[in-house]
């Protein structure tokens, strides 16, 4: 054992091919089992991919760092629970690319916020935290409401997400433009919107044309509202 050890002390090839391989190791058992993550992710009925316009919200939300002081992850502890609602599912991230489940709370959990709030509180608080909540923290979004949402390559970025698993389909890309424009204009029809997302809230700050807080709203008001809890038992929940 001392000989043999010598050997590996004495050779720097050696030394690197053994650490090498041992280092592998570590690394396959980390990555390997990424490869099956499909089958250990249980469907749940409800869970749908997010509409363009939610899905442009949830860039914005990326960008403005709001998960820096918002989780989204109810842990199944008694207090979350009661506070916050269903502890959140695995499913209910399935589509997030990335997950936002956070790791800082300064602001509430909001994975259930979704018609926790109307649109016109959600707006309001956005634009000033503290004049609904004065001892509020969170700083002003009131220029999400002037900046007009680029939505010019939304159909890619639906694509991109098919690339990485989420089940768009070819009809979703094509109606991508009109299906923003729908969830966005009160006054538009939404049927067909609603057809291929049950469920989407219309979103909008009635300015003519659609905001980076329209999208915002938009995202908002899904988060946590795609699986029924009150009226399907632990069992229903899977499809
Ligand atoms: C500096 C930390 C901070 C940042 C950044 C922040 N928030 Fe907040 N947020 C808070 C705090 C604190 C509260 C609780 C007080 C209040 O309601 O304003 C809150 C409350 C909220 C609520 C109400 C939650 C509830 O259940 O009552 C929503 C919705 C929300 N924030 C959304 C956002 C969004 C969207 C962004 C990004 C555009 C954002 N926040 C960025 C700190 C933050």
């Amino acid at each position: 054992m001392a000989f043999s050890h010598a050997i590996v002390e004495k050779n720097a090839f050696v030394l690197i091919a053994l650490t090498f391989g041992v280092l592998s190791i570590g690394g396959a058992v980390e990555i390997i089992p990424l490869f099956t993550i499909h089958t250990t992710v249980e469907a749940v009925k409800g869970v749908r991919p997010y509409t363009p316009l939610e899905l442009a919200g949830r860039d914005i939300y990326i960008r403005e760092g709001c998960y820096l002081c918002h989780s989204q992850q109810i842990r199944s502890l008694r207090d979350e629970v009661e506070r916050y609602g269903h502890y959140s599912l695995a499913a209910e991230s399935m589509y997030d690319h990335p997950f936002q489940w956070g790791s800082k709370r300064i602001g509430p959990d909001i994975a259930r916020v979704g018609g926790k709030y109307s649109n016109d509180w959600q707006y309001a608080h956005l634009k000033n935290p503290q004049a609904l909540v004065p001892e509020s923290l969170m700083p002003k979004f009131g220029f999400l409401a002037e900046t007009k949402l680029d939505y010019s390559d939304i159909d890619m970025k639906l694509k991109v997400q098919r690339l990485l698993g989420t089940p768009y389909t070819d009809e979703d890309l094509a109606n991508a433009h009109k299906d923003i424009e729908a969830q966005a204009d009160p006054t538009a029809d939404a049927t067909a919107l609603l057809k291929r997302y049950p469920k989407a809230v219309e979103a909008s700050g009635k300015t003519g044309s659609v905001t980076e807080m329209d999208a915002l709203v938009a995202y908002l008001q899904v988060l946590g509202t795609m699986v029924n809890f009150a009226d399907t038992s632990e069992e229903q929940l899977k499809q």
